[in-house]
């Protein structure tokens, strides 16, 4: 059968609802003002009649011409105030239950491991906050309204009909069958285009994002003419399926109508050629048209409401899918207030997924609390990878790393993320002030004094004292108004705030000019200064320093010493030295 609900459909609904429930002490109000409003309208068609029936009547027996008019301004007066308090208060519920869900996506989005925002696109989460949950908002608060209220009203008005002349109602009562019928199939059609559509967005705003994101390269490489074909084959694509849903939608219309005008055709058929002996007065018969001419336009909104509501429960869909996602697995419940900083990597294997094998095997080696570990290799060898496993940015599949002699899964992901510094190759700042920057997240709380002193030990204030705010000039998005060398110095000032006792330093390969390259090495040397650091080290200085050099090679170490060891080997390192160094 085509008019059973769907199951997903009733599962999604109910969650809704919960989103809504909260707020039953505005929704009571609120249906309850419907509920008024639908009963005032219902009066229209009594109305209707008692001014025709007056009408007919000699002048004599018309009565008060007061007693109508006064009805009429009192009675609508009311409807007008039910009205308002059932838009403001359903719009009320409905920007609230967004408001909830948004914030719980944006939390989720935070929650959500760095696998998970590996393989989504940015442009498609931005656009599930942005666009669906408006979807969302419209079908609870709007939909809700035209719901309870048109319903109330197309039942009013049948039982208004009803009233006028019961058997004429029965006679054309076949048509509603037909018309839920069509009803049902519009539905499925509706909801299906309606994830198209929001899946269609989500490009939109990936596309966008990506091509403003890269404004620079798209300048350099002229790629205007690709960018501008992707974007127009994908706002085509949105445009075909906006256009499907308004042919679905303004054909069902038009067919509802004409349902409902050979409603009438039959009616006045009947009336007229007194078949089935219908009789009714004047009166009666511009009541019970008036009660059938207003069953049309909430019956139209019904209808159409229930492209919103389809639109909806598509969205919320989608959006229940991202809060069903599990968040980063934190399952440790070993408290850690201030690691020594004993780092152990314990036959480590990895991969990113199952099918692309393994990129980290078999990774053994020991840092000591404040000593150097310089992590060398190829392009693609399985650094940053390596690295990166330390602060659970991903879990080991084998073997395991230890902090302090305890495995780091056992701590309290909190905690462990405490312990560590970190300075990315690309640097990210955020569009706030330099102090903001440096005093970023946890850090937020510390003094002016002790940012102060980051910024100087990090050769930060040197440039910030010649901009006009100082320390509170803002960087721009992603840092933008600041140069290369400044962003590093930024960053590192950040990570002498934090003065975590474990440091993750992946060096810049960008070459700087040597002026601004000693500013940062010297600021990266007070940096390492009593921590155990872990540097994915390019330049040659940072390598000699050393304590120990891990050398990697296709997911795997294959040498590991002192320099002098390593150099006296003539092995890989030797040769990467030769390679990299050497000029
Ligand atoms: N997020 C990711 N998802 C899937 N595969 C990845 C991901 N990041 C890296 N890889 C793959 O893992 C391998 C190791 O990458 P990794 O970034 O660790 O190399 P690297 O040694 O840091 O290289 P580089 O010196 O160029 O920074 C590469 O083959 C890369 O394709
Ligand atoms: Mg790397």
């Amino acid at each position: 059968m085509i008019l059973r609900p769907n199951p997903d459909v009733v599962r999604v609904y109910r969650r809704l609802l919960a989103y809504v429930a909260p707020y039953w002490y505005v929704i009571v109000p609120a249906v309850a003002a419907i509920v008024i409003y639908a009963g005032i309208s219902l009066t229209v068609p009594l109305f209707l009649r008692d001014i025709i029936d007056q009408l007919v009547q000699d002048e004599l027996n018309r009565g008060s011409p007061f007693r109508l008019p006064v009805l009429i301004a009192v009675v609508f007066a009311l409807r007008g105030a039910m009205d308002f308090l059932t838009v403001y208060g359903l719009t009320w519920v409905g920007r609230s239950a967004i408001r909830d869900l948004r914030e719980e996506l944006f939390d989720s989005y935070l929650r959500l491991p760095v696998k998970y925002h590996d393989r989504s696109s940015t442009g498609a989460l931005i656009s599930k906050l942005t666009f669906n949950t408006e979807q969302v908002a419209e079908a609870v608060s709007n939909a809700v309204a035209v719901v309870v209220r048109d319903s109330l009203l197309v039942f009013g008005m049948l039982g208004m009909m009803i009233y006028f002349n019961l058997r004429l109602t029965l006679l054309i009562a076949v048509v509603g069958p037909v018309i839920a019928l069509l009803v049902g199939v519009m539905s499925r059609a509706f909801r299906r285009h309606s994830a198209r559509i929001q899946e269609s967005m989500g490009d939109v705003t990936r596309q966008t994002e990506q091509t403003l994101r890269g404004n620079r390269i798209v300048k350099i490489f002229a790629g205007e003419t690709q960018e501008q074909a992707q974007f127009v084959r994908i706002n085509a694509k949105n445009f075909r399926l906006h256009l499907r849903v308004a042919a679905v939608r303004a054909f069902g219309d038009s067919l509802i109508q004409y349902i409902v005008a050979l409603g009438v055709a039959v009616i006045v058929f009947f009336v007229f050629s007194g078949w089935l002996s219908i009789e009714l007065t004047a009166a009666t018969f511009m009541g019970y048209i008036g009660a059938l001419a207003m069953l049309l336009a909430p019956l139209k909104r019904l209808v159409n409401i229930n492209v919103a509501l389809q639109r909806g429960i598509a969205a919320a869909d989608s959006l229940f899918e991202v809060l069903d996602e599990p968040g980063e697995p934190d399952r440790g419940d070993t408290p850690l207030a201030r690691a020594q900083g004993n780092v152990e990597y314990r036959g480590v294997g990895f991969g990113y997924d199952e099918l692309k094998g393994s990129v980290l095997d078999d990774i053994g080696f020991e840092a000591p609390s404040g000593s150097t570990i310089a992590v060398v290799g190829r392009s693609g060898s399985g650094k940053s990878t390596l690295v990166g496993l330390l602060p659970r940015f991903y879990d080991v599949d084998s073997g395991g790393i230890l902090l302090d002699g305890t495995d780091i899964r056992e701590y309290r992901l909190a905690d462990l993320r405490r312990q560590i510094s970190f300075v990315s190759q690309d640097v990210v700042l955020f569009d706030d002030s330099i102090a903001g920057n440096i005093a970023y997240g946890a850090l937020r709380e510390c003094s002016r004094a002790d940012i102060e002193r980051a910024a100087e030990a990090a050769h930060v204030t040197e440039f910030a004292a010649e901009l006009p705010d100082g320390l509170d000039a803002r960087v721009g998005e992603r840092g933008v108004l600041l140069s290369g060398g400044q962003r590093q110095r930024v960053a590192i000032a950040r990570a002498l705030l934090k003065d975590a006792p474990v440091l993750i330093l992946d060096e810049a390969t960008s070459a700087l000019d040597t002026e601004s390259e000693r500013r940062v090495q010297d600021a990266l040397k007070r940096l390492m200064q009593g921590r155990t650091t872990l540097v994915i080290a390019h330049r040659l200085s940072t390598v000699e320093d050393a304590d120990r050099i891990i050398v990697m090679k296709d997911g795997r170490i294959v040498e590991q010493g002192t320099h002098r060891e390593l150099i006296g080997h003539s092995g890989w390192y030797s040769m990467l030295h030769g390679m990299q160094f050497v000029d």
